[in-house]
Order: C-alpha cells, then structure tokens, then sequence
C-alpha cells in the first residue's frame, strides 16, 4: 500500500507535538526527519536532542534522512535516539556497502538516498543491502522547492530492476510531492511519498494528508 510520509521540516516547529499529533490522527504510519549539517547541505535541520523529544511524543515509524557528511560517525547516535529508517546519501558515504550493514547491525532499516544528479546504476551492487531508496527530487537542503521530473524515470528503473532481482525494498520519494504530481508518482511505482510543504502549510494538516493519500492510492489501483 502506497505510505504518504510527512516531513517535519515544513511543521510548526514552535508546535511540533501537536502537528505530529494532527498526521498521526489522521492515519500516517511514518514520519519523516531531516537532519541537515550545514556542509553536506547548505542548511541546518533537526538534531539528536530533537529527535529525542518527536521519540516521546509518537509511536510513528521514524524516517530519519541524514544530509550530513560523515553519517558513518554518526548513524548509530540518531538510531539509539530513536530512529527506525536511516537514510544515507551516496554521495556521502565511501564505504556504501559498510554503512549500509552497519546500519542494518545496528538496529534500523537501512535506505539510501540518490541526489537528482546521481543515476540508478551506482546502486547496482548494494541492492540487496537496502530496506528503501529515496530518490530525490529536489535538490537537498530546502522544502518548498520545484519537483525536477527526472526522478519519475528514477522510479520506474528501480522498480524494473526489484523485479527484475526478486527484491522487496521500498521505494521512496522526497521534494515538490503534492497533489497535482502525486498520481503520476504513485503510478510510476513509488511506494512511499514524502510530503512537507504540501501538508504542513495548509490550513487543514490532516485534510491535506488524506487527500494525498487518496489521490496516491487511486493512482495505484492503475498500477500494473
Ligand atoms: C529537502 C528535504 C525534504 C523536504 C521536502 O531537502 O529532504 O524532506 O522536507 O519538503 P517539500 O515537500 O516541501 O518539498
Ligand atoms: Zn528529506
């Protein structure tokens, strides 16, 4: 079943229990977290002590997408902090293949993270060490950004190629997910949509949650 995942970065971040509570009544399952070092990415996001508190205040699956240098050092802080996915980019990693099993060792769901620029075909060897692939499709950093298109193509290949190896991993999406691009996502064989700006900045967060989720849902009914 298609997962819409709301991305804490566009919430209230004076409120932030409550805007978790409005997802979490509304039916989310996942959460997801940016944490942003201000060298692999040119911003600041969510830290440890953060993460701590969103642990305690929710049950949601927590979706942690490291955009930071060295998340080798520090995976295993964010997992004991309460992470259930960590996402690492591969642009940051040069052992990809050991921050992967360390992360699975250490506890969390291992994804990886593919910038626009970066194609398919760098994960070739690491497929079977991954739980998600997040294909970005914006530029890391910001919310609020323009979805770039060619991460619809990303999408289809990896679907193609799980099939194609008899894998069950995710595939994730995340930057410009909203309503009028939701359905072509859904149908390309995404199976976990990553939505901040679309939900948080409504006047209605759990409204504009469900009707993401619906529209993604339908899409995939056409899947095939
Ligand atoms: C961007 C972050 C995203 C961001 C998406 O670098 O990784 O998770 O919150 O925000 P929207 O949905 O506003 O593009
Ligand atoms: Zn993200």
């Amino acid at each position: 079943m298609v997962e819409i995942l709301p991305s804490l970065l566009a919430a209230d971040f004076a409120h932030l229990g409550e805007e978790i509570a409005k997802v979490e009544r509304a039916g989310a399952s996942m959460l997801h977290v940016d944490v942003m070092d201000g060298h692999f990415v040119p911003n600041f996001a969510i830290g440890i002590p953060v993460l701590e508190s969103i642990r305690k205040v929710t049950r949601l699956k927590l979706d942690v997408h490291l955009m930071i240098s060295d998340p080798d050092r520090h995976a295993p802080e964010f997992i004991k902090a309460g992470a259930d996915h960590v996402l690492v980019h591969q642009e940051a990693c040069v052992h990809l293949d050991r921050t992967l099993r360390m992360i699975r060792n250490e506890g969390a769901l291992a994804g990886v993270v593919l910038n626009p620029s970066t194609p398919v075909s760098t994960l070739s060897e690491v497929m079977d060490l991954v739980d998600h692939v997040l294909v970005m499709s914006v530029n890391p950093g910001f919310g609020g950004q323009h979805f770039i298109p060619n991460a619809l193509r990303k999408i289809q290949a990896l679907a193609w190629k799980r099939k194609e190896l008899g894998l069950n991993f995710a595939i994730e999406i995340d930057g410009g997910v909203a309503l009028d691009n939701a359905a072509e996502i859904a149908r390309a064989g995404c199976d976990w949509l990553v939505a901040g700006t679309s939900i948080f900045h409504t006047h209605d967060v759990a409204g504009a949650f469900l009707e993401l989720e619906r529209t993604a849902r339908e899409a995939t009914l056409a899947r095939a």
